[in-house]
């Protein structure tokens, strides 16, 4: 059965755990819901971990629409969130409604996901009017880097904490399924998720949240850049990668593959005219 916002509501009504991870491909995607993920997230963290950019804010519409239609086709029964990329919902209520349709009509996304607290209630709204289901995002929001002059955890004095808990509760109020938060205290995290009726999903916010999202290529230690403290490396899927790049290149080299058993027969009586006639 397809997973969808209701599998949130139905976990945060029973007091279970949710699990989002980011895909932007058809093969991790499929492989993410073999594994039994709740929910993908086309991050907009593509432009660091698939198109190599230091941050992503240089990342466009374009980038989603095509990263987001290779997820759904590669998990058809899976919650498939898509970011709306920097400065595509920013502008204007009417631009995050117009975008937002793209991401679900082009990108075949269920779900859109916006950075930003009370400031983008608006586009929230409209986007939700517009039968489209919206994910927040508080807390550390990678495409305002530039204004905070580096990724640090957000929400630690007394006002930042306070200006958090109303950007969620108005978030919550303008309609969002589902909060994520990302770099905050462990203990106000969970202060905020105690509090709402939504499903909070965490990344470097603690265990106390509903649930938790994590880029695949920092669990599987595919992304070497960097690597946050709050990321668990639950494989070693880089290291495997280049111990097979490495075989194959060695084994082209010594000639000891292709072998037979790579390799497509022809009838030695056809080989044979062919040579004759190429004499
Ligand atoms: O772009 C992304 O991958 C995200 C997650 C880190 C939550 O927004």
């Amino acid at each position: 059965m397809k997973k969808t916002i209701n599998t949130f509501k139905e976990a945060k009504k029973n007091g279970e755990k949710v699990t989002m991870l980011t895909a932007y491909d058809y093969s991790t995607a499929k492989l993410e819901e073999e594994a039994g993920v709740d929910s993908i997230l086309v991050g907009d963290s593509l432009g660091n971990v698939m198109l190599g950019y230091e941050d992503t804010v240089s990342v466009t519409m374009e980038d989603m629409i095509h990263h987001c239609k290779a997820v759904s086709r590669g998990a058809k029964n899976t919650l498939v969130v898509c970011d709306m990329p920097f400065m595509s919902y920013q502008t204007s209520p009417y631009d995050a409604v117009v975008n937002a349709g793209r991401l679900m009509k082009e990108g075949r996304a269920n779900a859109v996901k916006l950075e930003g607290g009370i400031i983008i209630k608006d586009a929230v709204k409209n986007i939700v009017d517009a039968s489209i289901p919206v994910c927040g995002h508080l807390g550390l929001t990678p495409q305002s880097i530039n204004a905070f002059g580096g990724y640090k955890v957000q929400g630690k004095s007394l006002d930042a904490a306070k200006k958090l808990i109303e950007d969620a509760y108005t978030l919550q109020e303008a309609g969002v399924f589902a909060l994520v938060l990302e770099c905050v205290p462990e203990k106000l995290a969970s202060f905020i998720t105690s509090k709402l009726d939504i499903t909070t999903i965490g990344i470097g916010a603690g265990n106390g949240c509903d649930g938790q999202v994590l880029v695949y290529a920092d669990m599987l230690s595919m992304f070497s850049d960097y690597c946050p403290k709050f990321v668990k490396q639950f494989a070693n899927v880089g290291e495997v990668m280049k111990s097979g790049f490495e075989g194959y290149i060695n084994s082209v080299k010594n000639a000891s593959y292709p072998a037979v058993e790579h390799t497509y027969k022809i009838d030695d009586e056809v080989m044979e005219k062919i040579i004759d006639a190429y004499k």
